[in-house]
């Protein structure tokens, strides 16, 4: 079959894999091909267990995988072959030298940008998807542009929103799509093809254009603000429960003003994901790098928060049962950094797990969908920490639940079962505020939310 177009990704990951099932299912006239050098997770990608759960990415990829919708490790061939080449490598936070937990580790990005120009034969179009800090962009064109062929490269931002658990709805019909470029007239020409791509699907309201940096920025600014947001209502959980105030009711009325608007402002265990911390942390980087130090504080404000509160509670744990966690046995409910999804970076399930196996606590563990991701991760103790995927099963014989994920499974169970399999007396602390308190209070057991008063029967 003859294609319109031939779109390359590089980097079959969290973002690239269901990025490019959605343009591929929305334009039959591209053949879209996902490269990525670790084999496994394109062989995975060419099965039939994907390796990351998505709601309605299965039955995407599996329609049209074979068709328009192509998985391989032929970087080389892929990067020949293509006339517009989507860049999503990971650009975790580095762990050593200058920026050591702080910048973005950016060694994936620029080994790509020397492999497209050691394998281009003629000119593309490239574009950064994964999350970078600013003038990286910038930094890519140079190494892009210094070559002997003479192909010519245009560079575009074109940040991606998706979260997880919501990847397809959102990539389906998003709030917006961003794209920055030079604008040139060779910029404005590439900016235009990309906007062509989209507008298959999205109104052209929707698609909005920028300079570059000012594209990147705005990926960094919107995580920030979401996550600022969370650790804003998070300060006021610690003032409610020392004051017996509500945190849903305030959320509620705070919400309820449409300037503030009500998404987001859920108190929780703290927030989580490969997003939140390192791109505030890339924020307050860059600040600080321009002897921006009193805004570095304010961001970095955001991510201390967020520790502070899972923290806090652990804390509550051990206040609440006597003061002492050791020997006793804990089930975790959830262990993925959100519902819907199997991923657990950033978690603050493994934060919290963590402690209290400090805490020389017995862990048991459950979630749906994370226990693969929880026992690599939790892969130092084997001694301490059992998995178990059945809710009751993980439960049984447990002083007490900390809830860590908001699964709607967990609203549903049956929890007189388990407070009878439980030793009394027995705990609910939840992280996420998603179950009826009251009623588990009636049942027996003595429930500690997030942001309310406790209810105990002590
Ligand atoms: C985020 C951004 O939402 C997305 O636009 C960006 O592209 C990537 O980063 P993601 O990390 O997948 O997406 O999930 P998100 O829904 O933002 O949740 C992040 C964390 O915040 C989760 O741990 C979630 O449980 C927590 N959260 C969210 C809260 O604690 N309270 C809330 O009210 C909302
Ligand atoms: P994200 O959440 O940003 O999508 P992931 O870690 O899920 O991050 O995915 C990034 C993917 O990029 C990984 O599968 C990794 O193997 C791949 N990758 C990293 N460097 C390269 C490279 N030079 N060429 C091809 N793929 C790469």
């Amino acid at each position: 079959m003859n294609f319109k177009k031939n779109i390359l990704c590089i980097g079959a990951g969290y973002v690239g894999g269901p990025t490019m099932a959605m343009i591929a299912h929305k334009c039959p006239q591209y053949k879209v091909t996902v490269v990525d050098i670790n084999p496994v997770r394109i062989a995975e990608w060419n099965s039939d267990h994907l390796p990351i759960f998505e709601p309605g990415l299965d039955e995407i990829v599996k329609n049209i995988r074979g068709r328009n919708l192509f998985f391989s490790t032929e970087i080389e061939k892929g990067i020949q072959e293509a006339n517009i080449i989507f860049v999503s490598v990971n650009t975790p936070t580095k762990t050593f030298g200058a920026g050591n937990g702080m910048a973005a580790d950016l060694q994936y990005w620029e080994k790509t940008a020397r492999q497209i120009l050691k394998s281009a034969k003629s000119s593309k179009i490239i574009i950064e998807k994964s999350t970078l800090p600013v003038k990286t962009a910038q930094a890519m064109e140079r190494i892009l542009t210094h070559n002997h062929q003479k192909i010519h490269f245009d560079v575009l931002s074109n940040p991606e929103f998706l979260a997880e658990g919501t990847a397809i709805r959102d990539l389906e019909n998003p709030d917006r799509v961003l794209i920055g470029s030079h604008q040139t007239p060779d910029g404005i020409k590439a900016r235009d093809e990309l906007v062509e791509i989209y507008a298959n699907w999205i109104p052209p309201k929707n698609i909005i254009t920028s300079d570059i940096w000012s594209s990147e920025l705005s990926k960094l600014v919107s995580n920030a603000f979401l996550a600022q947001r969370i650790s804003s209502i998070n300060t006021i959980s610690a003032l409610c429960e020392k004051t017996d105030a509500n945190v849903t009711d305030v959320a509620r009325a705070v919400g309820m003003d449409h300037r503030i608007g009500n998404r987001f402002l859920n108190a929780s265990v703290g927030f989580g994901g490969s997003c939140f911390k390192k791109d505030i942390l890339n924020l307050v980087y860059l600040c600080r790098n321009y002897g921006l130090h009193e805004v570095a504080d304010y961001w970095q404000g955001v991510v201390n928060i967020n520790e502070y509160q899972k923290e806090r509670f652990v804390l509550n744990m051990l206040a609440a049962m006597f003061n002492t966690l050791a020997g006793k046995r804990i089930c975790l409910f959830g262990f993925a950094f959100k519902a819907d999804t199997g991923d657990t970076r950033e978690s603050p399930a493994f934060f919290i797990a963590n402690r209290l196996i400090e805490e020389k606590v017995e862990l048991v563990i459950t979630d749906p969908k994370a226990l693969k991701n929880a026992k690599n991760d939790l892969d130092e103790f084997k001694e301490e920490v059992s998995f178990v995927e059945d809710p009751y099963k993980a439960a049984s014989g447990c002083h007490a639940i900390a809830i860590l994920t908001e699964w709607v499974l967990y609203q549903n169970l049956d929890f007189e079962k388990i407070y009878r399999s439980m030793l009394k007396p027995a705990f609910i602390f939840d992280g996420r505020n998603i179950i009826d308190h009251q009623k588990v209070f009636e049942i027996g057991f003595n429930v500690y939310p997030v942001g309310k008063p406790s209810l105990t029967h002590f």
